[in-house]
């Protein structure tokens, strides 16, 4: 996607020097454009822990480009295949609720056990990784096709006034390597010349929407207007959205759809409401081994300082202020799980499915 006109994916390999990987720190956005050079697994790990990357695609190209350094880092090692078992292991350590995560590790593990020397090791890493970004772009951009009649379907019903569409934190291209998940229908929408608006959640604690999907949104120029994420609820009562749409961290076989704490309440409202609730998400997010989301999906608990403090711009630099008594204790749940019936359909990269085991097995007949 663009940014100030110039096109950029979340990550990439450095220009003239295959050994760096290139991210953007999306902790400075949306008030700083910072590029971050990531030479070892280690420093990775971090950003992925620390959240310079975040969402569940970018997190899985993180990790897969992880495991290149790693395989770079350990090229002249005796304990080759310990260096990158141990790589695997603190990279799947990070961040435990996007399947994406584990996934490109475990793709990144076989590749390299598939190779015959250092050499080759370290070139099919390089590969993998590649593929990996490519096709979390390639399947984003498809599900902005997929998306897209479902919007032009409703500004057709409304004679074409504005299509408002509430979104949950950001599963935008910044949660991928470029286009996004739940935003791929939205600029496909306004690329199309369809009359869209987006109330964007803020998305406490980390405020996701309120820094990086209205960033997002800003660069490409689509109306949209942040709101608490108490607002959805009254909104809805009142024939302001047409449409909830948001991403998903991981989404079990069956249709439960983990995704940013605070999506259930919207997924409730719109329930009440008669509003759809869909969901995009690539299939590299979808768990097939996991029946039931509520029950078996590991939900990330951060640190209680998210909640207690709060960041934002004060005379051009970025604060951490106090925002609760200092005493008090905070708890930090940072992903909740939507039942699949509460799920109007899901938007994928090969069409638009029910929330259901049958609905996806439609679409993806050979996966187990
Ligand atoms: O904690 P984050 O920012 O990594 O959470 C991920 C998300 O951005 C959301 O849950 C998103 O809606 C789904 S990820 C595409």
């Amino acid at each position: 996607m663009n940014v100030n006109g110039k096109h950029f994916r979340t990550i990439w390999v450095k220009e003239a020097d295959n050994e760096c990987i290139q991210i953007i720190d999306q902790r400075s956005l949306p008030h700083n454009f910072v590029i971050e050079d990531i030479r070892t697994v280690q420093q990775m790990a971090t950003a992925i822990k620390d959240m310079h990357v975040r969402g569940a695609g970018l997190i899985g190209a993180a990790a897969a480009y992880g495991m290149y350094l790693a395989a770079l880092q350990s090229a002249n090692s005796n304990s080759f295949d310990d260096d990158i078992q141990n790589a695997a292991n603190n990279l799947l350590a990070t961040r435990p609720t996007a399947v994406n995560l584990s996934r490109a590790v475990e793709k990144q593990i076989k590749a390299i056990n598939k190779a015959q020397d250092i050499y080759q090791k370290i070139q099919a890493s390089l590969r993998t990784a590649q593929d990996i970004s490519n096709e979390d772009a390639k399947f984003c951009k498809e599900i902005g096709f997929n998306g897209l009649d479902l919007i032009k379907e409703i500004s057709y019903k409304k004679e074409g006034q504005t299509v408002n569409i509430l979104t949950h934190c950001n599963a935008g291209w910044l949660a991928f390597v470029d286009y996004g998940s739940a935003t791929a229908p939205i600029y496909a929408a306004f690329d199309a010349g369809v009359d869209v608006h987006v109330w964007v959640d803020e998305t406490r604690p980390r405020n996701q929407g309120a820094r990086l999907t209205a960033w997002e949104l800003l660069q490409h120029g689509v109306p949209h207007t942040v709101i608490t994420d108490n607002v959805g609820g009254h909104l809805m009562q009142h024939n302001m959205v047409d449409l909830v749409l948001t991403g998903t961290d991981r989404t079990t076989y069956t249709g439960d759809v983990c995704n940013k704490i605070g999506t259930y309440l919207k997924a409730l409202a719109a329930k009440d409401n008669d509003v759809p609730f869909y969901v995009a998400l690539p299939s590299s997010s979808i768990d097939w081994d996991i029946e039931n989301g509520i029950q078996e999906i590991p939900i990330e608990e951060r640190d209680a300082t998210e909640v207690q403090h709060i960041q934002g711009l004060l005379k051009g630099e970025i604060k951490n202020v106090q925002l609760t008594p200092e005493k008090s204790p905070a708890a930090n749940y940072a992903f909740d799980v939507t039942p699949a019936n509460l799920v109007t359909g899901l938007i994928t990269e090969r069409g638009i499915c029910e929330a259901s085991e049958k609905g996806i097995k439609s679409l993806f007949p050979k996966q187990s």
